[in-house]
């Protein structure tokens, strides 16, 4: 390459103007956290460091993740979609299943250029085997759990009686019992950047277990709740949520007494909305939550703080599409790494997005695909009914302003106010809610409430969006199956562990 050529492109590349050093990166997960449960969506609850963060951020408005955990921490972890990766699915289930070995994690390509590389909290990319564990997957240290969730106090697993939590591969959970899952998270974060060499760029990928079921809180969290919300399970899911907030708060303190936060890229998202059933999370006045492709389901909190981004940036509302995969080619690049793996990502660099400097670099986004989640055969009717999509597949898509839904929903397609609203209607069902119909189109642009199907009048567009479904599902690959045997626990000691 001609040296002025090459010098040009690392002006603009940003290495030579820009920064002196690389950015820390510092990634936050809150587990089910709603829509509607930060402070800034919804003044009841406490979160004053994550509405400082936000609001002199980047708040990202039309953002999307998959409906459930697994696939978006698979997909964050690639920067690749489910579909390239086979991860669909709800859990690995005790089957020898993971994140394939072939793939590279966001921590290696950041390894390469120089950075310290650790990961706290929720895993969930498997673990049947030691190569399947993120210290053997580009990070330097895990301190955390392999599984879906955990009990916050005894830290046994979700799904299983047996410990789940781990330093590198040692079990430690005897030492933890009885301390709650987000201190000791956040304890673990700060010793980390304490420990840190400033000199050096820092990956922390800090994925905490709240807000996720099981609602636990130390009751110190509670009073500031008492004369706002009577229910006793949204009071603690609010707590849960505050002291999160609080570890947000002790982790950038610690950035600062380390100087280390003026050259800190903060970013902040949910994996899925928030859990209606079986937990209290709420993501009014958005429809459905977790596990269903309605927006409460898939349009997530998200955010990005840091003295890094361009002066004008600070503090807007970024209406932008993204996907949680964009963030592996964002980072990655941001970190003067190479994002390009070999292998075909899904994530495209949202940089100049985020600052304000363009426009997304997307023009649609696919929320999910599952080819092994169909309605039954005799709801392929109506208009669409040969369309060379099969329109009983679970599947969303979204293309501009529009999005269109097909097959089966996942779940509850009911709007639900959150507990605080007194009203006597607080589960809405929608009157013209026809489970046979299963192609669904909405302008979420004007109706961003999803309360208007648009499919019958605009069969123009559901027949492109189709068509992209269709191409979608040509690259997808199967769902990966359950292998047998499943786990032998006796083998494991103390602590949910490889086993193969
Ligand atoms: C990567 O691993 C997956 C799962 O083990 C496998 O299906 C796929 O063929 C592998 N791809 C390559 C290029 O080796
Ligand atoms: C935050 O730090 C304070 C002071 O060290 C500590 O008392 C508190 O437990 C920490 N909170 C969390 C959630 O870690
Ligand atoms: C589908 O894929 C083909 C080949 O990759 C491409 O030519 C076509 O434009 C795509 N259609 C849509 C609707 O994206």
């Amino acid at each position: 390459m001609n040296t002025v050529v090459y010098f040009l492109l690392l002006l603009v590349s940003g290495n030579v103007l820009g920064r002196e050093k690389p950015p820390h990166i510092i990634f936050i997960v809150v587990d089910d956290l709603g829509w509607n449960d930060v402070g800034y969506n919804n003044p009841v609850f406490k979160t004053p460091t994550i509405d400082r963060l936000a609001g002199s951020g980047v708040k990202l408005l039309n953002y999307y993740v998959a409906s459930h955990c697994l696939p978006s921490r698979n997909m964050l972890m690639t920067g690749r979609h489910a579909i390239q990766l086979g991860i669909q699915h709800d859990d690995y289930g005790f089957h020898p299943r993971s994140l394939p070995l072939n793939e590279t994690t966001i921590a290696e390509p950041l390894k390469h250029v120089g950075y310290s590389t650790h990961i706290v909290g929720k895993w969930h990319c498997g673990f049947y085997s030691d190569n399947c564990l993120p210290h053997n997957r580009g990070f330097d240290t895990f301190f955390g759990f392999v599984g879906a969730g955990i009990d916050h106090y005894t830290h046994s697993d979700h799904f299983n009686h047996m410990h789940n939590l781990r330093k590198n591969d040692d079990c430690i959970a005897k030492k933890y019992i009885g301390k709650y899952s987000t201190t000791i998270f956040a304890n673990e974060g700060k010793d980390i950047i304490n420990a840190h060499d400033q000199n050096k760029p820092l990956f922390l990928y800090l994925s905490f277990s709240a807000v996720h079921a099981p609602l636990e809180v130390p009751s110190s969290y509670l009073k500031q709740y008492e004369s706002t919300i009577h229910d006793e399970d949204r009071r603690t899911y609010a707590a849960m949520t505050s002291c999160v907030d609080e570890a947000i708060a002790n982790i950038t303190e610690a950035l600062e007494e380390k100087n280390m936060l003026k050259n800190s890229i903060i970013v902040f998202t949910s994996d899925n909305g928030g859990a209606l059933v079986n937990s209290a999370g709420n993501n009014w006045p958005l429809r459905g939550g977790k596990h269903t492709s309605w927006e409460g389901g898939v349009r997530a909190i998200g955010f990005v703080y840091g003295d890094l981004l361009p002066r004008h940036s600070r503090g807007t509302e970024n209406t932008g599409l993204m996907h949680i995969t964009d963030w592996f080619p964002t980072l990655i690049t941001l970190a003067g790494g190479n994002p390009h793996v070999g292998k075909k990502l899904y994530g495209v660099d949202q940089w100049n997005m985020i600052t304000g400097k363009d426009k997304s670099g997307r023009d649609d986004v696919l929320i999910t695909l599952q080819e092994d989640y169909k309605a039954g055969a005799h709801y392929r009717t109506g208009i669409y009914k040969n369309n060379a999509f099969d329109i009983t597949t679970h599947a969303a898509i979204k293309m501009g302003k529009w999005k269109l839904l097909t097959g089966p929903i996942g779940g509850p397609s009911d709007w639900v106010k959150p507990q605080e609203i007194n009203s006597d209607h607080r589960i809405i069902e929608d009157p013209d809610f026809d489970a046979t119909r299963i192609v669904r189109l909405y302008n979420i642009e004007d109706d961003p409430t999803e309360t208007t199907d648009l499919s019958e009048i605009n069969q123009h567009i559901v027949i492109e969006m189709l068509a992209k479904l269709h191409n979608f599902s040509k690259q997808s690959l199967p769902a990966q199956s359950r292998i047998y045997p499943r786990a032998d626990f006796d083998g494991m000691g103390e602590c949910i562990s490889p086993w193969v």
